[in-house]
């Protein structure tokens, strides 16, 4: 393995245009708190660099909806997200912003470097453009109709409905959100980055030296490389971002996604003189903490402009996370369905390391999963007060109770005494080989059973019962917990720092060293500790129902809002109305198309005639339900065959918000065929 002389430890800039929430600690920060404290308390020379990402489309539409300007918009949440960062103790370096001048310096400079050097290529293309605002736009403002679910609403990027990509000429009846007008297309010039020709440079940088990255990020690199890699515009028609800095580019900006990483760069410039060490010197070793949707990003993009540009590092390792679901559905700031940092810090104050814990022990990894409240509670009953809460206080109140809080000598030990002596080095021993593989939940788990080691150790040893009769192994034994005790507080710093520091208070450890781990003469006879005081207390039933409460309320409005009536459709005249023949019938017979899940067959009585009428309706009723009942239908829609039957007309029905058909009846039974008008 080689050795690095010092570390550059970067957390994806989270976007400033909303609060952050549990999804974001578990998959990115977290992580990169406890990678950096670990290194930090082995002595390295590290730096973790983090900051707001303040540019993008999302951000000059938040302004927009709002009525504020953008720089208000990254204002707000670049300062409250910097505070909740800090309130969960998530030590970064510096904590920048995309705004500053000399990111503004920076990202223009690279950009010109790689400018100068011909690795641009230049393109003109087609944009929708806005004529009566008078400006090109980004994807995210132009709307219409999804072509594959009929939403209206659809973006040029994404219809929301269905979760399909779009592209903005894929739209059905597009429309700018700007003016409302329709867009036309209008030429450009951008300038893009030729990942194409880095594919071999790829191939061989990541697929054949990086085969070590986790499996989820390889894969994903993979199968980009694989699909062929495309030149990639590197500037945008917008207002709002680094300008482009060539003369006749007034109206264009970097691309969000070319100034954001720079923005580590600017951030180690602004954290320290002697930044170039960090960045240039191949014995750093680089390492980027980011979520699922950035692995691109971060393994292909960014590394292309490193290259590219050349003076500076590549990442050795990009350990992405997958997706953290809340409660069984996909956290979503839109539709505040999320567990807020600052709501939470709220509701359970003083409680950080409660959710740094049960975010890290049951971290996306490997595969998305699921946040609980139930399993938070039991994180916290079962394993923090239970195990390492009470271990920890039981030995310190049994040595202040016995020693007044001396600790005592370890005379001759027994078998058991050494086994767990040993296992002490041989736990920290595995820590620190899943810390260094990024494997947290497993260091952690790791950490934890030296909790459980010394629980067993003490309840099968029962110290308190061999007080009177035997003094002298109670004093060992104490010894022997105190010196897990130690351990732990120094362990389970990177994952636990608010309780770990207040474990130190108690066993007066001073500042918590690596070096120190495995060791099993940590505390000595003699040292003195300080009086027990809880780590943990239990969360109640209480606590975990009003915050589960707090999400179906968040449930219930979401449907409410979901539930948005459809837009207006275009006028018709009465004529085109009378033309519509809309009457009504009794369903006489109905049967299950067979080999089919949605479809019905009715025999109909229309007043006029007994006809066939295939309908999409079998998930909603029983072929029973339908017999008998007086409905609505369109008679005189062209019949079509619908599997090999021919269907005459169709039935009404009304489609509720949650997508259920409800039969449209009239109020009482009236003739068969009476017009609906
Ligand atoms: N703002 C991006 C996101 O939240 C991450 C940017 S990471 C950076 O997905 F490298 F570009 F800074
Ligand atoms: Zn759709």
């Amino acid at each position: 393995m080689k050795t690095f002389k010092r570390y550059l430890v970067t957390s994806a800039l989270p976007y400033a245009n909303g609060p952050l929430h549990i999804g974001h600690l578990a998959g990115v920060y977290v992580p990169s708190d406890i990678y950096t404290r670990y290194l930090r308390m082995k002595g390295e020379d590290v730096i973790s660099i983090c900051g707001s990402d303040e540019h993008g489309v999302p951000i000059t539409l938040k302004a927009r909806n709002e009525g504020i300007t953008p720089k208000e918009v990254v204002d707000r949440y670049h300062f409250l997200n910097k505070k909740a960062f800090e309130d969960f103790g998530i030590t970064f370096d510096i904590y920048s912003r995309t705004s500053n001048k000399i990111h503004y310096e920076t990202a223009s400079e690279f950009f010109l470097k790689l400018y100068n050097k011909g690795d641009f290529v230049e393109k003109i293309s087609e944009q929708y453009y806005d004529e009566e605002a008078g400006c090109f736009l980004a994807d995210r403002y132009i709307v219409g109709t999804c072509p594959h679910c009929g939403n209206e609403n659809a973006y040029g990027d994404q219809c929301e409905k269905c979760g399909t990509s779009l592209s903005p000429n894929e739209l059905i009846n597009p429309h700018s959100t700007i003016s409302g007008s329709k867009p036309v297309l209008k030429e450009t010039k951008h300038w893009y980055l030729p990942l194409d020709k880095y594919e071999g440079w790829l191939k061989k940088w990541i697929l054949e030296d990086h085969k070590e990255w986790k499996s989820n990020v390889y894969g994903q690199c993979k199968s980009w490389i694989d699909q062929g890699l495309q030149p990639r515009a590197v500037s945008r028609d917008l207002d709002w971002g680094v300008p482009v800095p060539l003369k006749g580019a007034e109206g264009k900006v970097l691309y969000v996604w070319f100034d954001a990483p720079i923005g580590y760069i600017s951030a180690t410039k602004e954290l320290t003189p002697s930044w170039e060490k960090y960045w240039k010197d191949p014995e750093t070793r680089m390492v980027h903490f980011i979520g699922k949707d950035n692995i691109v990003f971060h393994c292909i993009i960014f590394p292309v402009m490193l290259k590219a540009e050349g003076s500076f590092i590549l990442p050795d390792n990009v350990p992405a996370n997958e997706f953290l679901n809340l409660e069984g559905d996909k956290i979503s700031t839109s539709r505040n369905w999320a567990v807020w940092l600052h709501e939470y810090l709220e509701d359970f104050p003083g409680k950080q390391d409660v959710l740094r814990y049960t975010l890290c022990a049951n971290a996306p990894e490997t595969k998305d999963n699921d946040f609980t409240w139930k399993d938070f509670q039991a994180r916290n009953n079962n394993e923090l007060v239970a195990i390492l809460g009470n271990f920890v206080n039981r030995t310190l109140v049994l040595t202040n109770n016995y020693y007044h809080g001396a600790v005592p000598e370890r005379g001759a030990t027994d078998e058991n005494d050494e086994s767990v002596l040993a296992e002490i080095s041989a736990i920290k021993k595995n820590v620190e080989a899943s810390l260094g593989n990024f494997r947290f939940r497993e260091a952690l788990k790791e950490a934890m059973n030296l909790a459980r080691l010394g629980n067993k150790y003490l309840a099968d040893a029962e110290p308190w019962k061999l007080v009177k009769t035997n003094p002298a192994r109670v004093k060992t034994i104490l010894n022997i917990a105190l010196q897990i005790t130690a351990n732990l507080a120094v362990l389970l710093e990177p994952f636990l720092p608010f309780s770990m520091e207040k474990l130190r208070k108690m066993t007066n450890q001073g500042k918590a060293d690596w070096a120190n781990a495995g060791r099993t003469d940590l505390l000595k006879p003699g040292h003195h500790v300080n009086k027990a005081s809880l780590l943990f207390d239990k969360i109640e039933d209480e606590e975990i129902r009003k915050q589960i409460d707090k999400l179906h309320q968040t449930k219930r409005a979401n449907e409410q809002e979901s539930a948005t009536i459809l837009q207006a459709k275009e006028p018709v005249s009465f004529d085109d109305f009378t033309k519509v023949d809309i009457r009504t019938a009794t369903v006489l017979e109905a049967e299950k198309v067979p080999r089919t899940t949605k479809l019905l067959k009715l025999k109909i009585d229309t007043g006029l005639d007994i006809r066939t009428i295939v309908s999409g309706i079998a998930e909603y009723f029983e072929p029973q339900q339908m017999i008998g009942k007086q409905i609505s239908i369109v008679a005189n829609l062209e019949p079509r065959r619908i599997k090999g039957i021919e269907s005459k007309g169709m039935i009404l029905m009304a489609e509720d918000k949650d997508g259920k058909f409800v039969i449209i009846s009239p109020e009482y039974k009236v003739s068969n065929g009476s017009p609906i008008k």
